[in-house]
């Protein structure tokens, strides 16, 4: 959606704020022994509290409140009785619904107490955030859809890893996936114009290996078609003439 009244604005900011919400207490209650599905529980509780509703259960009937997926699992993991693992990969991808707005935030951690620096897994963690960063110099009003891709991937490609092409950023507000898509690459097609008010989800999706992906036998999971790791790093903004207005931030 692209805002166009003061109270537009106020409902979105009031859906990201829970969003990070939820992330935040996934986060801190995410450690070894601990199952996906109890970590997700944790997420819709603290949802529930604010009057807010799963945005994946309310438009695709998505079998939990929250996308959790652990390692080689890129995104849509199915809330289990998995249980997380020191050194675990996890991102945590939170979409809600309140009064009629939606919001939508992903975060990559490791499970468990710092592990070297080095580690595969943290330097995809941190790319994915640095690729973001870098998404946010030309996130505004006069770029075209495809310079957030074009900046997405160069920083990707500088760290020697892959973006996953088949899965996009995109428009949100009144339902999760709403026009323009957003690639992580520099799509020619995506020639979009990013005007004031524009609200979307920047979201880096990377892998360690290769950008290939496929669909789990799950109908859900997507998951690397060569079993490397995968980080994930979103927030919902709103393009303006400067600096975007992110939503979900701390
Ligand atoms: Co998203």
């Amino acid at each position: 959606m692209s805002i166009q009244t003061p109270e537009e604005l106020a409902a979105l900011r009031t859906a990201g704020r829970i969003v990070r919400l939820m992330l935040d207490a996934m986060k801190a209650a995410a450690r070894s022994g601990i199952t996906t599905l109890e970590l997700d529980r944790i997420g819709g509780d603290v949802m529930r509290a604010h009057g807010a509703r799963s945005a994946p259960t309310l438009v695709y009937q998505f079998p939990g409140v929250n996308c959790i997926s652990v390692n080689d699992e890129i995104v849509h993991g199915i809330p289990s009785s998995r249980r997380l693992r020191n050194g675990d990969l996890l991102k945590l991808d939170v979409t809600i619904e309140k009064d009629g707005f939606m919001a939508d935030a992903a975060e990559t951690i490791i499970v468990g107490p710092p592990v070297n620096e080095s580690a595969i897994g943290a330097r995809l963690a941190v790319c994915a955030r640095r690729a973001f960063e870098q998404a946010m110099r030309v996130a505004r009003a006069g770029n075209r859809v495809r310079d957030i891709g074009r900046a997405v991937e160069h920083e990707v490609h500088a760290a020697g890893f892959h973006v996953i092409r088949d899965l996009c950023g995109h428009g949100i507000g009144r339902t999760i996936h709403e026009k323009p898509s957003i690639p992580n690459w520099p799509d020619p097609s995506a020639s979009q114009l990013l005007t004031e008010g524009l609200v979307i989800t920047v979201e880096p999706i990377i892998a360690s290996r290769s950008g290939l992906s496929l669909l789990a036998r799950d109908g859900w999971t997507v998951r690397t078609a060569d079993r490397g790791l995968a980080a994930h790093y979103e927030h919902t903004l709103v393009i303006t003439q400067d600096e975007p207005l992110l939503l979900t931030a701390a």
